[in-house]
């Protein structure tokens, strides 16, 4: 939804559009294409990330989820699971002063660095009681996620099991399914990503890398939600 004032355009959304998530892929071919360490990448693609979940807020969103690290990730070099382990340690630090949003770790945080563990939970239970949310999918991935839930359920002895129950045992029971996801860096699959919450969700693909994606970048993405028309199955 647009709104206009006199001196500049302002964008808002309403409440068909609570939830974006991001794939934020690209990182490594910014740094490439500047021969630069692919750390380089990740760290420009963190700057990016704090832009415009802070622009996201401003235009109404309600809850933001960003990929930031999948259980197949595990798969990289050292080096660069260490310099992302790194930049989400320091965005802790920041984080910590950020009065405004409730943070939550959507993944297995279980085999995490001990220190980087607490601290995530920590964030989480002092930031509970408030409204914007960013959910920070790490060491996450969404088979794992469903096998979690459905374990869960077992293990409650439940033998029929609705879709109301596989939705409150996800990592991201508290939000609503995502109504637009975006992935960059012209890549068009959904990389083992809220396959469970995906179900009626817009995409929106581009061939921005991640750490060019800006502001006008995401209001063009927000732009492209509303000319979407969703019948969620009906006509
Ligand atoms: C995918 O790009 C990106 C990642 C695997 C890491 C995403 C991490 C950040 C944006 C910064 C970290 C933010 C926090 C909060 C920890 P890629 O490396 O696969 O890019 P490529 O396909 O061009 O190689």
């Amino acid at each position: 939804m647009l709104f206009k004032n006199k001196k500049k355009e302002e964008l808002r959304v309403d409440e068909s559009l609570s939830h974006i998530a991001f794939i934020m892929d690209g990182n490594g071919r910014w740094a490439k294409a500047r021969a630069l360490p692919r750390r380089m990448g990740h760290r420009q693609g963190a700057i990016a990330f704090e832009k415009i979940v802070r622009e996201c807020s401003k235009i109404g969103i309600k809850t933001v989820t960003v990929y930031a690290f999948s259980t197949e990730n595990w798969k990289r070099p050292k080096e660069e699971i260490d310099a992302i382990m790194e930049l989400l340690s320091n965005y802790i630090d920041r984080a910590e002063d950020e009065k405004g949003t409730r943070y939550v770790f959507l993944g297995d945080k279980s085999v995490l660095n001990e220190d980087l563990r607490i601290r995530m939970e920590k964030l989480e239970r002092e930031s509970v009681d408030r409204e914007y949310t960013l959910n920070i999918a790490f060491n996450y991935g969404g088979r794992a996620e469903l096998v979690t839930a459905f374990n869960e359920l077992a293990s409650l002895g439940k033998t029929s099991i609705t879709e109301n129950d596989i939705s409150e045992h996800l990592y991201t029971r508290d939000s609503k399914d995502p109504d637009l996801i975006v992935r960059t860096a012209n890549e068009c699959r959904i990389s083992n990503f809220l396959l469970w919450q995906c179900a009626y969700s817009e995409f929106y693909f581009t061939d921005v890398l991640w750490p060019d994606f800006d502001e006008r970048e995401l209001h063009k993405a927000v732009k492209s939600f509303y000319k979407r028309k969703r019948n969620f199955g009906g006509i």
